[in-house]
């Protein structure tokens, strides 16, 4: 039962409903108190005015008092309303009357004190209801008593309050369903995107919910807002779906490779040579899978955002000088030229294991992509907040083809157009998501030669140059 209150319908209409009841209530007894108001003074009106005309045809003297007119005293007004008068003496007799009243001797009593003159009150004799009006006659301590009878009146107030408290309880109930009706009508596209987004699985990201509401609409807001996440939703599953089946494809290749190899290497008996040789393509084969294994596994965290686990303030021109130094061997084995500018006194905060991961795949890429005889310039500089390491060569250059999409996964140019031995083109996106784990990132600098990469981290505190 009260999972049912818990209902935004219900709930929506119980709140209108309440504060119909309140106002409708509010304005039913201002209605019967208006109502009752106008009726009291129609019938006070009449009264005083009988007592008026009555008091006018008084004779007093001598302590004495009689009525001028005809007698007995006149028993309806001239529009023909019935209104008992007493004139009533001093010691309670009555002087005078109109007409015969069972109720006379009970109104005489009634009316002896206590009770306020010349103001009409409800007195109720018997099981008739009077409006009875006192009036004082001065100089002689008789008072004039005007009875008339409101059973009508009362009868009538009676039904207005039960005539008004159905309608009020009609409208009530009229309006419960109405607000319910109109609730349900309002909260339909709710259900609509309730039932879709549930029907909706990793299957068909693809649907939308297009809640045909006015733009500006709230709940065509929040419709939009449910269609823009399951765009963002279905482009996340498409790249991790992209990213499996590459990641898949990558492992697979050096696996086959390294099993043909061995086929091959077992098909007979091979000299001691022949099998240093085989071993060797393994080698190379177990390397370039565990490379890529470590860059997918890396890349994993850095989605996951646990990629930086520490943060060591490091001494940048001192670490590039060792990263880069690393490489002098490989460069001269290449015949190729390896030139630093590295500036001293720079601080980066970052984790040095991956900043040099970062560091060396440019280094690779250069070193790979420069003919010999080229050069490689590696230089540091600070730009405001941002400390930056340039890797120029004098390579061809990326392929324009992937420069839009250098830093996604796998994105590596045409193998017939890369140099020998080309890599699972994981490197640079590796190097993207560890800059941007560092507050930094990794451009595709303007250069009139080859390739130049520029890695830009925030400096910093405490640095020197900065
Ligand atoms: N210095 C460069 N000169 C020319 N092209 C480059 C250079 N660096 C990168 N590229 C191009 O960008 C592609 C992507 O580079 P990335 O480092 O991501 O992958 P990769 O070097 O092919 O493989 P991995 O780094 O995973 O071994 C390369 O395949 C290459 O085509
Ligand atoms: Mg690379």
């Amino acid at each position: 039962m009260f999972h049912w209150f818990r209902r935004t319908r219900v709930r929506l209409t119980l709140t209108y409903v309440l504060a119909f009841a309140v106002l409708a209530g509010l304005a039913g007894v201002g209605f019967w108190i208006a109502f009752a108001h106008f009726e009291y003074a129609a019938v006070d009106q009449g009264i005083t005015a009988q007592g008026h005309t009555i008091f006018g045809g008084l004779n007093i003297g001598n302590g004495q008092v009689n009525f001028s007119g005809e007698s007995p005293l006149p028993g309806e007004t001239k529009h023909g309303i019935a209104i008992t008068a007493l004139l009533v003496g001093g010691a309670g007799t009555i002087l005078d009357r109109s007409g015969n009243n069972s109720n006379m001797s009970v109104l005489v009593r009634a009316t002896r004190k206590g009770v306020p003159h010349g103001v009409p009150f409800n007195l109720v004799v018997g099981h008739h209801t009077y409006r009875v009006l006192v009036l004082p006659v001065a100089g002689s301590g008789a008072r004039l008593v005007l009875a008339q009878p409101i059973d009508d009146l009362e009868q009538t107030l009676l039904l207005a309050a039960i005539l008004l408290v159905a309608i009020v309880a009609t409208l009530i109930v009229a309006n419960a369903l109405l607000g319910y009706w109109v609730a349900g009508r309002a909260l339909r596209p709710v259900r609509v995107m309730a039932a879709t987004v549930r029907d909706i699985s990793e299957h068909d990201l693809g649907r939308r919910l297009q809640i045909a509401l006015p733009p500006g609409d709230e709940l065509a807001e929040l419709g939009s807002t449910f269609d823009a996440m399951l765009a963002r939703l279905e482009a996340a599953f498409d790249a991790l779906r992209r990213f499996t089946a590459d990641a898949a494809h990558e492992l697979r290749a050096p696996l086959t490779l390294m099993r043909s190899q061995l086929e091959v290497t077992l098909r007979r008996e091979r000299t001691p040579d022949e099998y240093r040789d085989s071993h060797r393509v393994l080698l190379q084969e177990i390397d370039r899978l565990s490379r890529t294994a470590e860059q997918l596994l890396l890349l994993a965290r850095a989605d996951a955002g646990s990629l930086v686990t520490r943060k060591l303030a490091i001494d940048a021109g001192d670490f590039v000088e060792e990263v880069v130094g690393r490489w002098q061997l490989a460069a001269k084995q290449h015949g190729i030229q390896l030139l630093t500018d590295v500036r001293s006194e720079d601080t980066v905060q970052g984790d040095p294991d991956l900043l040099r991961r970062c560091l060396d795949n440019l280094m690779d890429n250069a070193v790979r992509h420069t003919p010999p005889g080229g050069q490689i310039i590696v230089l540091t500089s600070v730009e405001g907040p941002w400390w930056t390491l340039t890797v120029d060569d004098t390579g061809p250059g990326v392929d324009p083809a992937i420069r839009p999409r250098l830093f996604q996964r796998f994105i590596r140019a045409d193998p017939a157009r890369g140099p020998e031995g080309a890599g699972a083109g994981l490197g640079l996106s590796l190097c993207q998501a560890i800059a941007v784990a560092h507050g930094g990132g990794v451009t595709l600098g303007n250069s009139v030669r080859g390739a130049r990469l520029v890695v830009r981290l925030p400096v910093g505190p405490g640095n020197a140059a900065a």
